[in-house]
């Protein structure tokens, strides 16, 4: 028999709503259950896309499973901006009610070994929760600095209390700020710092690691929205489909994804911005015009793949194994 743990990361599985929890202020976790069976197994970092009833698909990081894999728990914080996704699950979805689950990936692995210096803003402590989890299973070196408009609003306090003599809360209504220069060059030489949350909270990271002198390899982020970027003049892209055998002229107003699909290429995608990873190739010939907030900067210098709902290629041309 074929169970949900045999499917493929980009097949969907029917799962039903099992539990929804109200985390914090805005933030409610939902528990999501196949009929029978286990789901796929998961590392700490991965996110699933939750196919909703309304279609709309949106990408959560997995906070936890069962055991035995019978169920995903996702935390979903509400977003005022929310185009049918959040709102959607925060005013509509009920225990009961089925969607469908795609994944899990995992763009924000923990690294094997070492210290880990977690830092977290609102619902950006999801990732970090599990990777806390397993780290103290493993009995690793960790700790978590956890930033939030004020404590209500800051989901999972309780699941944290046990670990007081390693996270750090940062209420900005009674701390302010985090001091994120003092966190970042107080971290131990081997320590690996992961941050996840709001695009501004890691900027100010990523420019604490600058001015610390740290690696940048020994940060790494992970974002729930696109980075802003300045408006580009784009030119069209012919690109060599090398697996399907076709070439795909891709004019200015497309993106490299969309020309793909409409040729008949087969290319798996979610977000179409650029966070989520999933259509990731792998780049044969040309130079990729990485605009992606997925890979690192060693990864984007390398060129070996590239994220074709928003990047392109210098020179106009590219080879991709589609
Ligand atoms: S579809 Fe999400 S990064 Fe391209």
């Amino acid at each position: 028999m074929t169970t949900a743990a045999d499917t493929a990361a980009d097949e969907s599985i029917h799962v039903t709503v099992l539990e929804l929890r109200w985390e914090a202020a805005g933030v409610v976790s939902v528990r999501l259950g196949p009929e029978d069976g286990a789901l796929p197994g998961w590392e700490p970092g991965a996110h699933v896309d939750v196919v909703l009833p309304n279609r709309i698909v949106r990408q959560y990081s997995l906070v936890e499973s069962a055991p035995d894999l019978r169920w995903y728990r996702v935390a979903v914080q509400l977003d005022p901006e929310s185009r049918g996704g959040s709102e959607y699950i925060h005013r509509f979805l009920r225990p009961g009610q089925q969607v469908r689950v795609r994944g899990p990936r995992n763009h924000f692995p923990m690294p094997k070994h070492g210290p880990l210096v977690l830092v977290g803003g609102g619902i950006g402590i999801t990732p970090l929760l599990a990777m806390l989890r397993s780290a103290q299973a493993h009995s690793r070196p960790w700790s978590l600095h956890y930033g939030g408009r004020s404590r209500g609003t800051m989901a999972f306090l309780p699941e944290l209390e046990p670990y007081r003599d390693r996270v750090r809360l940062w209420p900005s209504d009674e701390t302010g700020l985090p001091p994120l220069d003092e966190i970042v060059s107080s971290a131990g030489h081997d320590s690996t710092i992961l941050a996840c949350g709001p695009g501004a909270m890691l900027d100010a990271v990523g420019a604490a690691v600058a001015r610390s002198g740290i690696p940048e390899e020994r940060l790494q982020v992970e974002r729930f929205k696109a980075r802003p970027r300045p408006p580009t003049v784009d030119a069209p892209v012919l690109v060599r489909a090398a697996r399907s055998e076709r070439e795909v002229l891709v004019d200015e107003n497309t993106s490299l994804l969309d020309g793909l699909l409409r040729a008949g290429v087969r290319v798996s995608s979610s977000c179409r911005n650029g966070v989520c990873g999933t259509c990731e190739v792998a780049v044969l010939a040309g130079v990729p015009d990485h605009r992606d907030d997925v890979l690192t900067q060693a990864q984007q210098a390398a060129g070996a793949s590239m994220l074709v709902c928003v990047s392109r290629a210098v020179g106009g041309e590219v080879t991709l194994d589609v």
